[in-house]
């Protein structure tokens, strides 16, 4: 997600607005440059679109699965009834069979990230109250409060596709008015718990079939900025989060064995995701991206080799215990983000920690619980380099070397983004030195923008959801790519590198969550945030997926005939 694009709509009357829009051309408008390679055999990419459509790959069918609002059939600790989230974005699939071994691909779990809410739909809260400056009421607050964190859904296949099931005993939501959970690792002991979970962006499935969800843009919550159409929860007393308890990484259990948990050894930063894998020692190691502007890529490697035959409460405890890491480009290498008298030394003489200290005189990193809370500063002061936004890191299932999503950074003109490829020395995830290349470079001559969120698919080819910023879409530096899409990028042979669209999103969307099933048949992708330019409910720039005056709904479909 790109908060520029909300604090955007604060700058804009409806006519503005209305005269960025009225533009909506046909694809053959704007030919990408011509490709160097052919495309795969499997199927026929499509070209950039402006329509408000998801539009697929010829040939593959596509199942409407949940959209926000929707009953899932189950009650909140509360009792109230519970309903599907707002802002759809990580989607993992759990084969229903998972924990006896199973693989099953026609039924199951998934687990659905509700990153952040839009007022005017969620809670009745349009841009003109908030330019006049109007509390939101604690009514308000609350149904956003309900609309983030994640949902559990039940799925099966059935002859004529893909359908939720509801009531299902699996089906829950965790919102941000969850009840408190525990916090686990280093600064679990100073910060105990946390009430629910939001800013919930990408994530990872650990090898005991649970669910990380990381909280991104955490920060965005509380505020009264009026730049910030979203925030305000501060607006009523008691109603505010305290910002310690997020950004960081809640791992659930979509089974309901395990309660959920916040795990403080992998750091407080905007996390994206977690690209899960195991070092040479069978350690647990999770690649991590801060999405923010000069953020750092981060590594967590835990300190006990996974067993996989302990119970899933004994191997969940890996992700308390071991060495967060920071990545230094420029010597390929791994810092270790653990507190002695050195680092201390080292942070508190840096510029990054006196800034930090100008700002809020009570900071302070005396041990590796303060480390964690202030991530950011202790990577920085150590040497980490700084990124231009992390979004989604993934390990490629043949070779193990690791993708990353560097989707913009406008600050230094780097508007399409590229996608590193780092290469673990000794090929061992768990190494302390690396070496990285330039995978891909966003653009017209290789066929994308600004890459998001990736999945690779079981032959090798990396998937790649776009997010270029609303208020850019298919304008100027950004009009030859249509609506953000979806790609496909072979990475060995004569395409390696190229990207080939397979779906075109909605106005104003952005894809995310690409899942696949364990056999890889189908494909689960989210439709997040469609419509969010809409500034009122009489002027409405989409009506997906319900058509006609609809309103737009984020939604989960599930895309069939893939192998
Ligand atoms: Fe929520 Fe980094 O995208
Ligand atoms: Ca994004
Ligand atoms: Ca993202």
């Amino acid at each position: 997600m790109n908060w520029t694009r909300r604090s955007f709509l604060t700058y804009l009357g409806v006519g503005s607005y209305a005269a960025l829009t009225a533009h909506r051309a046909d694809s053959t408008e704007f030919p990408l440059s011509r490709r160097r390679s052919s495309p795969p055999a499997w199927f026929q990419p499509i070209g950039p679109s402006l329509a408000d459509e998801l539009i697929v790959a010829p040939g593959f069918p596509v199942d409407h699965l949940m959209s926000w609002g929707d009953d899932l059939g189950s009650r909140a600790p509360d009792g109230t009834p519970e309903k599907f989230g707002y802002n759809n974005d990580f989607i993992a699939y759990f084969p229903i069979d998972a924990l006896q071994g199973g693989t099953n691909s026609s039924e199951g779990l998934l687990w659905v990230n509700h990153e952040y809410p839009h007022p005017l739909f969620v809670s009745d809260y349009s841009i003109i109250d908030h330019k006049a400056g109007k509390k939101k009421t604690a009514e308000q607050i609350m149904a956003e409060k309900l609309s983030v964190g994640g949902s559990i859904v039940h799925v099966r296949l059935e002859a004529n596709g893909w359908k939720p099931v509801v009531p299902s005993r699996y089906n829950r939501r965790i919102t941000a008015a969850y009840p408190e959970m525990t916090m686990t690792g280093p600064a679990g002991g100073l910060l105990r718990s946390a009430v629910g979970s939001l800013a919930n962006c990408s994530g990872g499935r650990t090898p005991w079939y649970t669910a990380l969800s990381c909280e991104e843009n955490y920060t965005d919550f509380n505020g009264t900025d009026p730049k910030d159409l979203q925030a305000r929860w501060a607006d009523v007393p008691g109603m505010a989060i305290d910002e310690t308890r997020y950004g960081w990484v809640m791992e659930v259990d979509p089974f309901g064995e395990l309660p959920p948990l916040k795990h403080t050894a992998l750091g407080r930063f905007k996390h994206e995701n977690c690209a899960l894998t195991r070092g040479a020692r069978g350690q647990i190691v999770i690649y991590m991206g801060d999405d923010e502007v000069d953020q750092h890529l981060y590594k967590y490697v835990s300190a006990e080799s996974d067993n996989p035959n302990a119970s899933r409460a004994e191997r969940r405890k890996l992700l308390e215990n071991g060495t967060l890491y920071a990545a230094d480009l420029s010597r390929g290498r791994w810092i270790p983000l653990v507190y002695d008298a050195d680092t201390r030394a080292t942070i508190e003489k840096s510029s990054v920690f006196a800034a930090a200290k100008k700002a809020d005189p009570n900071l302070q990193i005396t041990n590796q619980a303060e480390l964690l809370i202030n991530t950011r500063i202790a990577a920085r002061a150590l040497g980490a380099t700084p990124l231009d936004r992390c979004e989604d890191c993934e390990v490629h299932p043949l070779d193990g070397s690791v993708y990353v999503a560097l989707t913009n950074n406008t600050r230094h003109g780097n508007l399409y983004g590229h996608i590193l490829r780092l290469v673990e020395d000794r090929d061992d995830a768990a190494a302390t030195t690396f070496r990285y290349e330039i995978f891909l470079a966003g653009g017209p001559q290789s066929g994308l923008a600004c890459p998001d969120n990736l999945a690779f698919d079981r032959h090798g080819n990396l998937w790649v959801v776009c997010d270029m910023s609303g208020e850019k879409i298919g304008k100027g530096a950004y009009k030859p790519f249509g609506n953000n899409g979806l790609f496909v990028v072979p990475t060995t042979g004569p395409s390696a590198g190229d990207a080939f669209q397979f779906a075109s999103g909605p106005t104003d969307c952005e894809l995310t969550g690409p899942w696949f099933t364990e056999d890889g048949k189908t494909l689960f992708l989210a439709v997040q945030h469609p419509g969010e330019y809409s500034l009122t409910l009489d002027k409405l720039t989409s009506h997906w997926p319900g058509g006609g005056n609809s309103i737009p709904k984020p939604s989960i479909v599930a895309v069939r005939g893939l192998s």
